[in-house]
């Protein structure tokens, strides 16, 4: 049976990419490095410092440990900034809908980001409380696609893996969820999506009766 929710944040609840694009394409601007949409796609569920690796690796150049923190946090100052003009209107349809619906129906709620600026976020669109249990990137030694975030979040609500469903858009986290032996659901592209139970094409379109049908066999 399942008692639990576990919600990614970007991109599940609301939409960050295009602030990750804009603050990464500046930095990569900068350093005279290629950076396209379709770079960013790939980035979505990966951390601060494996997203930065992955840009400078396209590069010829060579960076210090302290070059990378520095890049990293110049990074995230510019992203922050664009955080700040965040509001509750920019919560995705549905998405408080099915927070209240889940709270109401006793569900346990949590959130597995691999973000560091998951509170931030949730602050910003005013849901922070809507959360059971949050974990974010500073809560895990592994981030997505390892187990860790979404098993941390299932141990935080003291609830088995088997009872919980983890809802994720890239596919960095849905390995994270069926490695940590839950029922997954996919937001975003069915065909990117492939491995999870079900998908949706957005958190307004989740149909909650079959998702809860996931766990009767289980
Ligand atoms: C994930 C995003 O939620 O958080 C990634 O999908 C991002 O694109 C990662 O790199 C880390 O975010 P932050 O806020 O810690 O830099
Ligand atoms: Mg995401």
């Amino acid at each position: 049976m399942i008692t639990s929710f576990i919600f990614d944040l970007d991109g599940v609840i609301t939409d960050t990419a295009e602030f990750h694009f804009k603050a990464w394409s500046a930095l990569a601007n900068k350093l005279d490095i290629p950076f396209s949409r379709d770079d960013n796609e790939q980035l979505k569920g990966v951390d601060r410092m494996g997203s930065l690796q992955f840009i400078l690796d396209k590069s010829d150049q060579s960076f210090s440990e302290t070059d990378k923190q520095a890049l990293a946090d110049e990074k995230n100052t510019l992203y922050q900034s664009m955080l700040d003009t965040m509001q509750p209107s920019d919560i995705f349809p549905g998405a408080r809908e099915l927070l209240e619906q889940l709270r109401a129906r006793d569900f346990n709620i949590a959130l597995a980001s691999a973000s560091k600026n998951a509170r931030r976020v949730l602050d910003c669109l005013q849901i922070t409380d809507a959360f059971d249990y949050i974990v974010d990137a500073a809560n895990v030694r592994y981030g997505k696609p390892d187990p860790e975030t979404f098993l941390t979040a299932a141990q935080g609500l003291k609830v088995a893996p088997l009872e919980c469903v983890g809802i994720e858009d890239a596919q960095a986290g849905l390995e994270s969820i069926i490695g940590a032996g839950m029922h997954s659901v996919g937001i975003g592209d069915a065909k990117t999506l492939k491995r999870a139970e079900l998908v949706y094409p957005s958190i307004a379109a989740l149909n909650l009766n079959e998702v809860l049908a996931l766990g009767q066999s289980s």
